[in-house]
């Protein structure tokens, strides 16, 4: 649940859904960075995880880029089922539900929102030039994406001292002395204004990891708040 305050008089101005609002701005997150960092021409997508991250991360990469064919795979596979139909109707693309992680060979963009604790692919797994946007390994115990992909990718991180803090997925190959934190590219605020350089050619494999920010979901929530306003949507409470 979020609460929305005025920050100059410090008045309640609304209750949401924070699972909404994250998993909203969690997708526009990765959007972004796939639209500074994958192929122009990337055409297949693969997510891993099916739950409610697996499907913002989908629209927003599918958003912004022309993605004709799209793989799933969750560990539980009726999920997987149920994920790939759902998006289908969504999206109007065929997805597939794969029968393991090995299907990612053809993807161009990879998206892994797990819960795990170790790497949900093998690094022989992911195609030249793919980028993979991580979201899930959010605790230094947790992982998603092999060391060895890790360390031959051009890593961009939503914010430094969060990843450096919390991403498993970046904090087990440098204390295992297999990447260095000079490794870590930058941030996607520095991709934005230009101060780090983007993809350099077709063959680079690019990384984007997110821990999440709370001012991503602060953003969110002021645009929904202005729209249900516009739109006079909602429920009106007196405190
Ligand atoms: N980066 C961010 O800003 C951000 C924001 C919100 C949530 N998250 C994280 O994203 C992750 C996903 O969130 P959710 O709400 O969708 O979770 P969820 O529990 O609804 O879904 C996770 C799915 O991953 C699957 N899974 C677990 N291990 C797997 C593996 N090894 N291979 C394939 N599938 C596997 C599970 O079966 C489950 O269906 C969580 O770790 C969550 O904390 C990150």
């Amino acid at each position: 649940m979020m609460m929305i305050f005025d920050s100059g008089t410090g008045m309640p101005l609304a209750v949401m859904d924070g699972e909404v609002i994250t998993a909203m701005r969690t997708g526009a997150v990765s959007g972004l960075a796939t639209s500074l960092l994958a192929k122009k021409d990337a055409s297949i997508a693969a997510v891993i995880g099916t739950g409610h991250q697996g499907e913002t991360q989908l629209e927003a990469v599918c958003t912004v880029r022309a993605i004709r064919k799209i793989y799933v795979f969750d560990l539980q596979t009726g999920r997987a089922r149920a994920f790939a139909a759902k998006m289908q109707e969504k999206l109007h693309i065929e997805v597939v539900v794969a029968e393991s992680a090995a299907a990612l060979l053809n993807a161009d963009v990879i998206c892994t929102s797990t819960s795990s604790n170790s790497p949900v692919f093998d690094d022989v797994h992911v195609k030249s030039g793919a980028h993979i946007n991580g979201v899930g390994s959010y605790k230094p115990d947790m992982a998603e994406i092999p060391s060895q992909t890790i360390a031959r990718a051009k890593v961009v991180v939503d914010q430094l001292q969060g990843c450096l803090a919390e991403a498993g997925d970046l904090i087990q190959p440098i204390q295992r002395g297999i990447i260095t934190k000079d490794h870590i590219h930058g941030e996607l605020g520095e991709l934005v204004t230009g101060k780090i350089s983007s993809r350099e050619n077709d063959d680079e494999i690019t990384v984007f990891k997110s821990v999440g920010l709370a001012v991503q979901d602060l953003i969110t929530a002021d645009l929904v708040l202005k729209i249900a306003q516009e739109k006079n949507l909602g429920t009106s409470l007196s405190l």
